[in-house]
């Protein structure tokens, strides 16, 4: 297994361009089971995780062309259709789960590994499962799959008990084609859901309100293939505006979207760090003390759970005392024993850490449990004195491309060492 090893201390300074939104082209990719032809992707990043969505895709009989960042999807015909998502895949990448709602839809039948448990939690999948029930599918849990089946799905009306953002996802694109209308209420709100509806937009789907609390979908017959780029990853441009904040650098973090970073913008404005909008990017100053920050992660438009672990090292570099709370999942601290034995002071009770800041942490070998624990501990050697080696890396490979090759542009002292 490959593994990181940073020499820490390096300020950042220069630009560093974000890649496509890994949790856009997800589902966006699965969507591509909805329509007929063949539908091609753009700035779809390079990740493990797309190219496990490509791979299922495959084994449910589609055309997959993967260049480096464009992919083509021709879905099958129904005969040629293979119409199960096997546990080999699904474990790997739980996001699998999202080819559920487009397979039900388009050929009346799905049978999902389901997805199991991870690292951050449990992770269940029944509001999922209680949106295509409401739909009129039938579903029976066995044998650790999940088997859907319906002639063809209603529209309905679904009041999701939490904002689930695949969960979402999966029942706009089940909507999609299911006949009659459809309203998700108390829908997630993240600016990939917003995506996904653009793109069923473009597909012929009469789509409403993605991006909103409440969305409508008038269901199709059929929907086309398209075209579509996909949007930069907002939580890999907060991971490199962080990495900015805590080396007390000056980066340019180009092709970004400020009004999708909102929460974590005016995080780092409160912690001293200078954030501005410059040459359609965000540019990241800073330079002497930060000031401790208090954060709950909360659905968006609120701070994203996806970007806790990253502001754990900011904290842990700053003064004061700064209480963070994981709100959305319940084991989402994975990193703070490896921030512990880089001689950070945090404290975890339940869903909430007390991080104390400390004048210096130092390099240690570290081990990477989950994408953004990983993407913290990367964090802290970048500003640790000493080395740091972070191991077991391919989770950092899930989420960001190429990361020790752009942040050493940067002028980070940073290699991967083929295992
Ligand atoms: C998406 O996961 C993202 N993944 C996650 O990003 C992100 O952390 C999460 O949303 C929250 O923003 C993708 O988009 C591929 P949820 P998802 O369903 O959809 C509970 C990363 O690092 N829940 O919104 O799986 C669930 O247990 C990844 O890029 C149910 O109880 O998250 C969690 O506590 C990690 N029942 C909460 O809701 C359900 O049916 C939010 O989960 C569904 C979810």
């Amino acid at each position: 297994m490959d593994k990181i090893v940073i020499r820490g201390g390096a300020r950042l300074t220069g630009t560093i361009k974000v890649a496509g939104a890994k949790n856009a082209a997800l589902p966006i990719l699965a969507s591509s089971l909805l329509a007929e032809g063949t539908s091609t992707f753009k700035n779809v990043p390079k990740l493990n995780d797309v190219s496990t969505m490509a791979k299922l895709l495959a084994r449910l009989g589609c055309e997959v062309d993967h260049a480096r960042h464009t992919v083509s999807v021709t879905a099958p015909s129904a005969k040629r259709a293979h119409l199960e998502a096997p546990y080999d895949l699904v474990k790997t990448m739980r996001a699998s789960v999202l080819v559920l709602g487009p397979l039900l839809a388009r050929y009346g039948r799905a049978r999902v590994s389901l997805p199991g448990g991870c690292a951050i939690g449990a992770r269940p999948i029944d509001q999922h499962l209680k949106g295509l029930e409401a739909m009129g599918a039938r579903v029976k849990l066995s044998h650790g799959y999940v088997e859907c089946s319906a002639k063809r799905l209603k529209g309905a009306r679904i009041v999701l008990d939490i904002p689930t953002v695949t969960g979402c996802e999966n029942l706009m694109m089940a909507a999609a084609l299911a006949k009659g209308h459809t309203i998700i209420e108390n829908a997630a709100r993240e600016p990939e859901v917003e995506e996904l509806g653009h793109v069923l937009v473009k597909m012929g789907a009469r789509v409403e309100g993605a991006g909103t609390h409440i969305i409508q979908i008038e269901g199709s017959d059929s929907l086309q293939a398209v075209e579509h780029a996909i949007l930069p990853d907002r939580i890999e441009a907060g991971t490199f505006m962080v990495a900015a904040a805590v080396t007390r650098g000056d980066v340019l973090v180009e092709n970004t979207r400020p009004e999708h970073l909102d929460a974590v913008i005016s995080k780092l404005r409160a912690a001293g760090v200078s954030v501005t909008s410059e040459k359609g990017g965000l540019r990241v100053r800073h330079s002497g003390a930060l000031a401790p920050v208090d954060i709950t992660t909360q659905p968006y438009p609120g701070f994203p759970t996806d970007m806790q672990a990253q502001m754990m090292v900011l904290a842990t570099v700053a003064g004061g005392q700064s209480v963070i709370k994981e709100a959305i999942f319940e084991n989402r601290y994975m990193h703070v024993p490896e921030l512990v034995r880089m001689g950070a002071d945090i404290h975890v009770d339940g869903r909430v850490a007390v991080v104390r800041g400390v004048p210096k942490i130092s390099g240690a070998t570290v081990m990477a449990t989950d994408l953004r624990a990983s993407a913290s501990l990367v964090l802290a050697g970048l500003v640790a004195s000493g080395e740091t080696e972070v191991l077991r890396v391919y989770h950092l490979d899930r989420g960001y491309e190429k990361i020790e090759r752009r942040l050493s542009k940067l002028g980070a002292n940073i290699k991967r060492v083929k295992a």
